[in-house]
């Protein structure tokens, strides 16, 4: 993959962060990140709930900041010095987003509000206008409810059926299953890169390459993925690749659409507005070029620059870096809550990222949570959006912790710790 391009304005871009010497520096990376520093009822805060989102360095907060103090304007729409400045922020951002996602091209990328909007978008363009009466829309059985149920009001609108790719009890795909699902009905398939219920990393390469053998093209939805694992859009080959900023340590509000620029060029727009145009008169709208006929209105600039700032902190730290660390925690976590009696481990699958949901006998996972708050942890419990999950393991809900890159052992030592805390508050 190619390296981000030099920061784009005069502002200081992100320090050399979390390495010293070529080293991961947990220690270093965590000084960047200011709400690490507070206390939660009188313990320090241990923030396991990065899957939901991520927490902020200081270089994002002061780009926001600053932004709004010294160069808020309206974009390509303005001569004037600041709206200049401006622009030429937000555009550099989405350059610096398609050099981290490796896109072919800067058009290729939409600021969207989120993963979320990404595949609402491409669900009401693509999709209306592809999917047909008694046509199939293929997702999986551990899908967040975000690319559902997009799928599931397209279905309905248009009479189509929506068909799901079942999982095993570890929680990896069925891969017979995709391939006996994938017929001459399917018009695309959309698919999570990482589970964030289960932690599971599905095979989207392989995905893809079966899905094209068929010409379905298909959505990844990497809300989970572009955090962790290195993504190249030309090497996975996908048509359609969504992320949300803020669990890139990005600001909330604010997200990306990744598509081929052949098939944004021939979807239909999805919302009409202002900058989505080329041409307007009573009688005709001409629509504006890739990207900005997918942007209609004024966007989340601050936003926008705030992500830019964001993927160049997460480069500055080094995506692989960050990799082999979470493994490290997640391996490390993994033995130690398996030692717990009662605790049983949901997703086990072979191919994980650091996210760690487990139930615990006879306890609701409710209770686990305010347990752990009260002693400063923060974890997440209840069905993380995908039901269906919950329903395939037969449980009403887990206790998630997920990891990021400023997570410790100590802090994993401290959940465990919260853990034995609860059994024995219920035994
Ligand atoms: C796998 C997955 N997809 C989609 C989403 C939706 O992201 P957002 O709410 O930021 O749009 C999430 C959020 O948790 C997710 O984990």
């Amino acid at each position: 993959m190619s390296s981000v391009p030099k920061r784009w304005t005069g502002l200081p871009g992100p320090r050399e962060v979390g390495r010293r010497d070529g080293i991961f520096n947990v220690e270093a990376l965590r000084a960047d990140f200011p709400i690490l520093r507070r206390q939660v009822h009188g313990r320090p805060l241990v923030y396991l709930d990065n899957a939901a989102t991520a927490q902020k360095p200081q270089a994002v907060i002061d780009t926001l900041s600053r932004y709004y103090e010294q160069e808020n304007a309206n974009i390509h729409r303005g001569v004037h010095y600041l709206s200049e400045r401006a622009t030429e922020e937000y555009e550099g951002a989405r350059k610096a987003i398609q050099h981290f996602l490796n896109a072919a091209d800067a058009s290729e990328i939409i600021f969207v509000r989120g993963a979320t909007e990404g595949i609402n978008l491409v669900a009401q363009t693509y999709g209306r206008a592809n999917v047909g009466p008694g046509d199939e829309v293929l997702v999986s059985a551990m899908e967040h409810h975000s690319n559902i149920v997009p799928w599931q009001m397209l279905c309905e609108e248009k009479d189509a059926k929506l068909r799901v790719i079942p999982i095993n009890d570890s929680g990896e795909l069925i891969w017979e299953e995709f391939e006996k699902l994938l017929g001459s009905r399917t018009k695309i398939v959309a698919v999570t890169h990482v589970s964030n219920a289960l932690g599971t990393i599905n095979p989207v390469r392989r995905i893809v390459e079966q899905a094209h053998r068929v010409k379905v093209p298909v959505l990844v939805d990497g809300a989970q993925s572009a955090p962790h694992l290195e993504v190249d859009v030309q090497a996975l080959d996908c048509d359609f690749f969504v992320f949300s900023g803020h669990k890139v340590y990005g600001p909330t509000g604010i997200g990306i659409l990744y598509g081929k620029a052949a098939l944004l060029d021939a979807m239909p727009p999805y919302q009409g507005g202002g900058d989505m145009i080329s041409s307007v008169t009573f009688e005709k709208t001409i629509y504006n070029k890739l990207p900005y006929k997918f942007e209609a209105g004024t966007p989340h600039i601050a936003g926008g620059i705030g992500l830019g700032c964001a993927i160049e902190y997460l480069n500055g730290v080094g995506i692989e870096r960050i990799e082999r660390h979470e493994r490290e925690l997640l391996e490390y976590a993994t033995q130690a809550v398996e030692e717990i009696p009662g605790l049983r481990v949901i997703g086990t699958a072979a191919e994980k990222t650091g996210v760690l949901s487990f139930v615990m006998e006879g306890i609701h996972p409710h209770d686990i949570g305010t347990i752990l708050d009260q002693q400063g942890i923060a974890i997440r419990t209840g069905h993380h959006c995908a039901q269906p999950v919950m329903q395939r393991f037969g449980i009403p809900a887990t206790a998630r912790a997920s990891f990021a890159m400023y997570n410790t052992r100590e802090e994993v030592d401290a959940l465990v710790s919260g853990l034995r805390k609860v059994r024995e508050v219920f035994a």
